[in-house]
């Protein structure tokens, strides 16, 4: 218990001193490490479970996997079932639907995805783990992605 105490005390004074250093919030209600576990933004241990989704911008944005109110449906059991934290893909995988489609060339589409998915991850007090990149190897993937 003392330990614990001790271990809490200087992440709180190592978030204050973030604070005032990099004069930033260091975005409130993240979850960050400090002496090595995860701690929430009061400094208390954040022990989770979660799951990977990687269809989910698509699906916020009825292109596929049941839509938007699946994905609703989805993030609904979770919480139920006391999951906190989602590994999502933060980008789309089905062919030609891409979240930039040039340089400088945006989709708005898959941007309203993503932030539909965060805003209902939020809804049901899930966190987020947005992975930008993968190691698939689209070409030899035998998925139908539609
Ligand atoms: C979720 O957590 C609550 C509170 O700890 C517990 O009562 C319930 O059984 C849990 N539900 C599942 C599906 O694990």
């Amino acid at each position: 218990m003392a330990a614990s105490n001790a271990r809490r005390k200087r992440c709180v004074l190592s978030i204050i001193a973030a604070v005032l250093l990099f004069r930033t919030s260091e975005a409130a209600n993240f979850i960050r490490v400090r002496s090595g576990v995860f701690v929430d933004d009061k400094c208390k241990e954040f022990k989770f479970s979660g799951y990977n989704a990687w269809q989910v911008i698509e699906a916020a944005v009825d292109m596929c996997c049941g839509g938007h109110d699946a994905l609703v449906q989805q993030f609904q059991d979770a919480a139920r079932n006391n999951l906190t934290v989602v590994r999502m893909f933060g980008f789309p995988v089905q062919e030609g639907f891409n979240l930039q489609t040039a340089p400088g060339v945006y989709n708005e589409q898959a941007f309203r995805g993503m932030d539909t998915v965060i805003a209902e991850a939020a809804k049901q007090g899930l966190r987020l783990v947005i992975a930008f990149a993968n190691n698939w190897n689209y070409n030899d993937l035998q998925t139908d992605w539609k």
